[in-house]
């Protein structure tokens, strides 16, 4: 069956400005590093963007190495593009990164000018598309030249193979830096996407203030710390669950008895808020109004609807940041 998008997808969802640009992106956007790749049913991901996209989540995030194998949730995505979601394009930002791994020799991991040129013209192959609407440098490259490598983006927006980009993972200083860099080239940086989340709080420390000052946006990646921040873990460790899954980023000796006992302590806030702890820790991320998006993955289109129910209470009284606060140090 041809699918139809649902026609009250914008009534539901908030659409904030990313930094000073003239790009809005909803406040929750969805992330395709797990279950688009190989190894998951494609009608399962083909689910879950639809209902992404049913809610008003316009913003698609990539990489050339999600996976597994890397590229072939790419892959996948473009498949499912091509058969659902093509008079659609318009209306979605999708984005890719390079800065990991990708292939075998030198010019297939960091940030050489030649590794992120050509990783995008791979990764528009996978997808079938022209362009991307942001590009990300992935993680900083200790040896290349910022400049080489804010080069490599500025050239790829004029090329037309990226409407934006932006940085993952830098630190403060660095991304001080290239977001001056870009600025001088005439290709402003759109965002950053860095990991934040009540449990982990470096952006804190100067990235959001830099960023603020600088007007850039930025999409907090893993708001629920690979689902630590849900109600998934309180009794033991479900067979469908990351955790489960052999995971390198998230397994059971992460799910430590100090931190279940901070997540118990959570839940009975977001109880007590009339919420789900996954649904007060994006709250939580986007209290203040410094962070433009958060960035969510999902393995069940329920895990997408709890996050859209977030947007119904995202306020905090003075007494709960407190409380919550206490938890956390
Ligand atoms: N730039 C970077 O370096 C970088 C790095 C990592 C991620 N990212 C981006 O960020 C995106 C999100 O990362 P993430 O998947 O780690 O984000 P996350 O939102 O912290 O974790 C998502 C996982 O939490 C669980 N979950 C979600 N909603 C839930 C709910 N309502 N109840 C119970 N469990 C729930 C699910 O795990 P189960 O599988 O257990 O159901 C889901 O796959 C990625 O797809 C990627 O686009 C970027």
């Amino acid at each position: 069956m041809v699918y139809q998008a649902n026609s009250a997808r914008y009534e539901s969802m908030e659409y904030r400005r990313c930094g000073r640009s003239g790009l809005k992106l909803p406040a929750i956007s969805l992330g395709l590093w797990h279950n688009f790749g190989d190894t998951t049913l494609l009608d399962n991901s083909r689910q879950l963007l639809q209902r992404a996209f049913d809610s008003g989540i316009t913003h698609l995030d990539l990489a050339n190495n999600y996976g597994p194998p890397p590229g072939s949730a790419e892959e996948n995505f473009g498949r499912i593009l091509r058969e659902d979601f093509l008079p659609y394009r318009d209306e979605l930002i999708i984005s890719s990164k390079a800065g990991y791994t990708m292939w075998e020799g030198p010019y297939g991991d960091w940030g050489s000018r030649k590794y992120l040129i050509s990783s995008l013209d791979q990764s528009l192959k996978r997808m079938g598309l022209e362009y991307v609407d942001i590009f990300y440098h992935h993680r900083p490259d200790p040896e290349t030249p910022l400049e080489e490598t804010m080069r490599a983006l500025d050239t790829v927006v004029r090329q037309g193979k990226a409407l934006y980009v932006g940085v993952s993972n830098y630190p403060a200083e660095l991304a001080a830096q290239a977001i001056d860099i870009l600025n001088d080239l005439g290709t402003p940086c759109l965002i950053h996407q860095p990991r934040y989340s009540m449990f982990e709080r470096w952006v804190e420390g100067g990235l959001l203030d830099v960023l603020q000052e600088k007007g850039v946006g930025s999409i907090a990646f893993s708001p629920l710390a690979g689902g630590q921040l849900t109600d998934r873990y309180l009794d033991g460790i479900p067979a469908d669950s990351r955790a489960a899954s052999g995971s390198k980023f998230l397994n059971a000796d992460q799910l430590t008895e100090d931190k279940l006992s901070k997540v118990r302590k959570l839940n009975a806030i977001a109880q007590r808020r009339g919420q789900k702890l996954s649904q007060m820790a994006l709250a939580w991320v986007l209290r203040g109004d410094r962070v433009t998006s958060v960035l969510i993955g999902a393995s069940k289109i329920s895990q997408i609807d709890d996050a859209v129910g977030m947007l119904a209470n995202r306020h905090f009284t003075a007494a709960e940041l407190a409380e919550i606060e206490e938890i956390l140090v």
